[in-house]
């Protein structure tokens, strides 16, 4: 009686010893893991970063977005351009390593002709990436009136659907140009971009026809845009046909007598014809030239008129908001 007392004591004894130490044992692995995962993640997020940074705006789309090469047609760059050479320069050689780009459209108005030493240069920098068909095609569709609508002109050989439409002096990684066209391609009425902007009823003066245009804050603020700027953005090329041909005449005679606001005019205009907010797409953005107009004072105020005549000249509000935003699930980690 009692050694069986005993045994089963100890039997109980040794369980119990056993049971706390795999507690333990389970506890320290847990542990373990959590710290293995946690120092990964680390690694994983300074390996990112470092690459990124690294590889800066040089980098080349993954070889996964050029499957589509053969089957679908590219893009062309419509770029619009004012007595910066550099900046010229150096974004034409940058693009022309864009996997899916044609061609190249110079929007020229200034009152001389481009130079032979620029022509040569570009010339030479969009051949000095050889694609499956040849190379990248280089044209200047020169004007001789200096409008900013020219940016927005039809343009005859124009052999893509697709116009990415940039200023000379902003950069984005190929990788970045060709993640807005996978998007625009799956909506090719919308415009879709990379600076995004908004408007709102400006209720201060109690009217519900009065607007306001706000910069990046705003948008950054709210989470919300209704306009994508023309200085980085996919459209489908009939909007150029319409911009010159539908688009109210108050409104072309004020964007070449401001100097401004042809974006926002396109804006309106493709929203007009949609019904429908562009897409944002996040992308990484280099500016190359010195700061723009956007930095000058009283630039909010001349956009605010803008978007007032605009509404005006249409008849009614035509910008609808969003807060949707596409970005590349490759590029995420956590989600
Ligand atoms: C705006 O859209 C309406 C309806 O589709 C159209 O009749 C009108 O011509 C458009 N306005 C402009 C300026 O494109």
């Amino acid at each position: 009686m009692r050694g069986s007392w005993c045994l089963n004591r100890r039997t109980e004894l040794r369980f119990r010893l056993l049971a706390i130490s795999t507690v333990k044992s389970v506890t320290v692995k847990i542990k373990f893991l959590l710290c293995c995962c946690i120092a990964l993640t680390l690694i994983v997020l300074l390996f990112s970063a470092a690459s990124s940074t690294f590889v800066l705006w040089t980098n080349q789309t993954p070889s996964a977005l050029s499957r589509f090469t053969d089957s679908r047609k590219g893009y062309s760059i419509v770029m619009n351009t004012w007595k910066r050479y550099d900046l010229l320069k150096q974004s034409i050689k940058h693009y022309s390593y864009c996997p899916r780009l044609e061609s190249v459209h110079i929007v020229w108005s200034e009152p001389d002709p481009p130079s032979d030493v620029l022509l040569k240069f570009l010339h030479h920098a969009v051949k000095s990436k050889p694609k499956d068909g040849g190379h990248v095609k280089l044209k200047f569709n020169v004007h001789k009136e200096d409008s900013l609508n020219n940016r927005f002109k039809e343009i005859e050989d124009l052999e893509t659907d697709a116009v990415f439409s940039i200023d000379d002096d902003v950069i984005f990684p190929c990788s970045s140009v060709e993640f807005a066209f996978d998007v625009w391609q799956s909506a090719p009425d919308t415009m879709v971009g990379f600076v995004p902007r908004v408007h709102w009823v400006d209720s201060s003066k109690g009217a519900v026809d009065k607007f306001m245009y706000g910069g990046w804050w705003s948008v950054w603020w709210t989470g919300t845009y209704s306009m994508v700027l023309s200085k980085a953005a996919f459209f489908h090329k009939k909007y150029l046909t319409l911009y010159t041909n539908e688009m109210p005449t108050s409104i072309r005679e004020y964007v070449t007598e401001n100097r401004n606001c042809e974006d926002i005019a396109m804006s309106f205009l493709v929203a007009n014809a949609t019904g429908a907010p562009p897409i944002w797409v996040k992308g990484k953005i280099f500016e190359i030239g010195s700061t723009g107009i956007s930095s000058l004072g009283g630039h909010s105020e001349r956009r605010t008129e803008c978007v007032n005549r605009f509404t005006a000249a249409f008849g009614s509000m035509p910008l609808v908001s969003t807060s949707v935003k596409a970005v590349d699930s490759r590029n995420i980690w956590f989600w």
